[in-house]
């Protein structure tokens, strides 16, 4: 999905600025002009870059995401029938429809509400309906309230397939709006496992709980330090598993994300082919968790699990460093741990592509820029820099210059915020 977008010219670099019309107000007006009378809840939930901590959040290990000022809009009410209705205003070709009954959801597997719905593994609407059905289906969940039917209509400023988690927004929007209509207490984390359920069950992406969680509960100004460390079990509360980090002062950097347009489809296998290589490399360690493993250059490892292996355990330790020099304001030593990440994201981790590695040269070659790397799970989706403010046309201009020069078309810019979780609007 994607708005039609207002540019600024930045020293001729494009940076996309807020939305012409922004998400919130085409799904009310959608949502009106659908079914006729205004939505009851209307509920956002952002998009999230990761600073640091990538590829470890499924082998047990901390990261540190924030909620980027990008929303994913649901409005709902209920709909007075048994019939779901969910209208996507920005779809893949325009808007699209789902309807189904509500009644039988909860009964379903995760293939059979797929059938049921007449929805697409992995879709826009798999992952509505994957999170309605996942929270429906949660321990003290709302099974009960399956047959109420209810209307609904998504928007959303969240840049698809570029590593910024659309996925996880469309989840928690909907299941912000939905937990509300029903009465409910938002619980970030309930939300997050859903979300996550969703996808692994709707979407075949085995992914870990970092984007649902920091897309349901990051607080404004602030990164999410998220402890993964804990198999599938989440600690009862929220404050047990996370800790809000203040970010960097705007007067010392901001954070640029630099969308390459190189569209990266979870689903096709590279991420699953790494969470099953953690899974064997613990397994041969005698750990439960990767990022437990103290070494890497053990016999029993394949010389790919053993690069992995480095990626997660050095990867670990950077996330600690760099939540340290956050919170001294050392923006040089964040840059820096920044920068390393994505070395190793490249040779030890293996997930970077040509796109990627000419958006972070450029970001890197010359002033202005603390650190660079990509950002996400990889294989295309965007690249993040901790930008000297004052730098930030510049660099900005370099890369898109120097990019355009190589592959023939220009990347998006966004300068983004810390910006909070989902929430009431
Ligand atoms: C995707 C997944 C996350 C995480 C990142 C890589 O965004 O959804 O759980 O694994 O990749 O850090």
């Amino acid at each position: 999905m994607s708005g039609r977008r207002s540019r600024t010219r930045v020293r001729n670099a494009t940076i996309s600025g807020v939305p012409e019309v922004p998400a919130r107000v085409r799904a009310v007006g959608a949502f009106e002009r659908v079914f006729g009378v205004p939505a009851r809840v209307v509920a956002r939930a952002p998009g999230r870059v990761n600073l640091i901590g990538e590829h470890i959040d499924y082998r047990g290990g901390s990261v540190l995401p924030m909620a980027i000022d990008r929303d994913c809009v649901a409005a709902m009410s209920p709909g007075g029938t048994a019939r779901v209705r969910i209208i996507a205003t920005d779809a893949p070709g325009g808007e699209a429809r789902v309807e189904f009954d509500a009644g039988a959801l909860a009964a379903l597997t995760a293939a059979g509400a797929m059938a049921h719905a007449g929805v697409e593994r992995g879709s826009w609407a798999s992952y509505v309906l994957g999170s309605l059905w996942a929270m429906m289906r949660s321990e003290g969940g709302v099974g009960e309230r399956a047959a109420v039917g209810l209307d609904m209509v998504i928007s959303s400023d969240v840049p698809v397939g570029a590593g910024l988690s659309s996925s996880a927004a469309i989840e928690v929007a909907a299941l912000r709006a939905w937990v509300e209509m029903d009465g409910g207490a938002w619980d970030p984390l309930a939300a997050a496992a859903a979300g996550r359920r969703a996808e692994h069950e709707f979407a075949g992406v085995p992914c870990g709980i970092m984007d649902q969680l920091v897309v349901a509960g990051a607080r404004a100004g602030h990164a999410m330090l998220i402890d993964c460390d804990v198999v599938e079990g989440f600690a009862p509360v929220l404050a047990e598993r996370v800790r809000h980090v203040p970010m960097v002062s705007n007067k010392s950097a901001r954070v640029v994300v630099i969308n390459t347009r190189v569209r990266h489809r979870l689903a096709e296998g590279g991420y699953a082919d790494r969470v099953e290589m953690a899974r064997s490399a613990a397994m041969k360690l005698g750990v439960k968790q990767l990022c437990r493993a103290l070494m890497w250059d053990v016999p029993e490892l394949t010389s790919a699990e053993r690069l992995l292996t480095r990626h997660s355990i050095t990867e670990a330790a950077r996330v600690s460093e760099a939540v340290v020099a956050m919170e001294r304001g050392d923006v040089r030593r964040l840059g820096e741990l920044i920068g390393e990440s994505g070395r190793s994201l490249v040779f030890d981790e293996g997930v970077s592509c040509e796109e990627l590695d000419t958006v972070v040269a450029s970001a890197m070659r010359g002033p202005g820029c603390y650190g660079a790397r990509l950002t996400g799970a990889g294989f295309g989706g965007c690249a993040v820099a901790m930008v000297w403010p004052g730098g930030v046309g510049r660099v900005s201009e370099r890369i898109v210059r120097e990019f355009m020069a190589r592959h023939g078309y220009a990347p998006e810019v966004l300068v983004t915020g810390a910006a909070a979780g989902a929430s009431l609007v």
